[in-house]
């Protein structure tokens, strides 16, 4: 006999035979203060179209500095800006990671002047910049952590002395956040926070990104290059190891930790809110957008449902926020 046989009146359509009463219960709440826009600057003119992410352009330095503007209208508290590289500015140590007057600093000193309540987040790791599209320094066919970390900790102090409120580590070397950590200290930029991509997996859902930034095509470029990034990000099978790597990130210094990807990955992010209490963010990344957008734009799904019951998914999970191509797209959605 079913337990429940004992609860002839339980009832749970009860709650949710009108708009009023599943208001009411509702568990978790998407705003558009859950969101980190995910945005593509580069040195150009005008807005370029990344062909595999329908609806997702290339922004100018002056449309990053625009879109801040609508962000602080929309209600985004944050946005997280990735760099189109020409080639040509490329070399095998990814040089202009570093430069201060490079892309990634005039786009943060233009999106601070134009709207400095908003929030600016900038990955800390080589790939935008390396003609072989690796995070970190190659050297005999091995990405070296150690000298990585050192230039990365360069990058990172650049990006502050911009004015970048959050770094965000995405190279998965060994101890960039503690080494982030204490160079901020020593520079007198402790109030800059770390938003460790902590566990951050080797996915085939990057793919349409490196599109958009134009990154260097892994196999290839200047030095004896692997194919893909499996000896730095984390294996799509482990779960127990995720726990290891957000454990000690957090003993680093991260302020915040982020999962990366999204939604094939909310068994990681809820054991990590679980464990830890941090607030966590989980990076809804390029493939997850294109996926949405190929069906919606085929028709096969209902865009506007698709996209903020995948926003949602995260809330639900224990996100504190996520960061999204949909970030303007959502909160419209959500303001309306
Ligand atoms: C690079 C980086 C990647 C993304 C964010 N930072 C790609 C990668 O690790 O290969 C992916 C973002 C996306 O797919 O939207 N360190």
């Amino acid at each position: 006999m079913s337990p429940l046989a004992a609860y002839p009146a339980l009832r749970l359509r009860r709650l949710r035979q009108a708009d009023w009463i599943r208001r009411l219960v509702r568990e978790s709440v998407l705003t558009p203060a859950d969101l980190i826009w995910s945005m593509v600057v580069h040195d150009g003119e005008g807005d370029v179209p990344v062909s595999s992410m329908p609806g997702v352009s290339r922004l100018s330095v002056k449309g990053c500095a625009d879109a801040a503007r609508q962000a602080r209208a929309l209600g985004i508290p944050a946005i997280a800006v990735f760099p189109h590289i020409d080639g040509a500015g490329k070399d095998a140590a990814g040089s202009l990671a570093l430069d201060p007057d490079g892309l990634v600093a005039r786009a943060v000193k233009a999106m601070k002047d134009a709207a400095p309540e908003v929030g600016v987040m900038c990955d800390v790791a080589l790939d935008p910049f390396t003609d072989h599209g690796h995070d970190g320094l190659l050297e005999g066919g091995r990405i070296v952590n150690d000298p990585t970390i050192e230039q990365l900790v360069a990058q990172g102090l650049m990006q502050a002395e911009a004015g970048c409120d959050i770094l965000a580590p995405s190279d998965m070397m060994d101890g960039r956040c503690g080494a982030l950590r204490q160079a901020l200290e020593a520079a007198g930029h402790q109030d800059v926070m770390i938003m460790s991509y902590a566990a951050k997996f080797a996915s085939a859902f990057y793919g349409p990104y490196r599109e958009a930034i134009g990154s260097g095509k892994l196999g290839t470029g200047s030095v004896d290059n692997p194919p893909d990034k499996k000896t730095y990000q984390m294996d799509a099978a482990n779960s127990d190891e995720a726990l290891r790597e957000v454990a000690l990130d957090i003993a680093e210094g991260a302020d915040m930790v982020m999962v990366k990807p999204g939604m094939p990955y909310l068994d990681i992010v809820q054991r990590v809110v679980d464990a830890f209490s941090m607030p966590t963010f989980a990076f809804q990344v390029s493939g997850e957008y294109a996926m949405l957008m190929a069906a919606a734009r085929n028709g096969w799904l209902d865009e506007e449902r698709a996209i903020l019951e995948s926003l949602g998914a995260f809330k639900r999970a224990g996100c504190a926020g996520v960061i999204t191509y949909f970030a303007p797209t959502a909160a419209r959605l959500l303001g309306a």
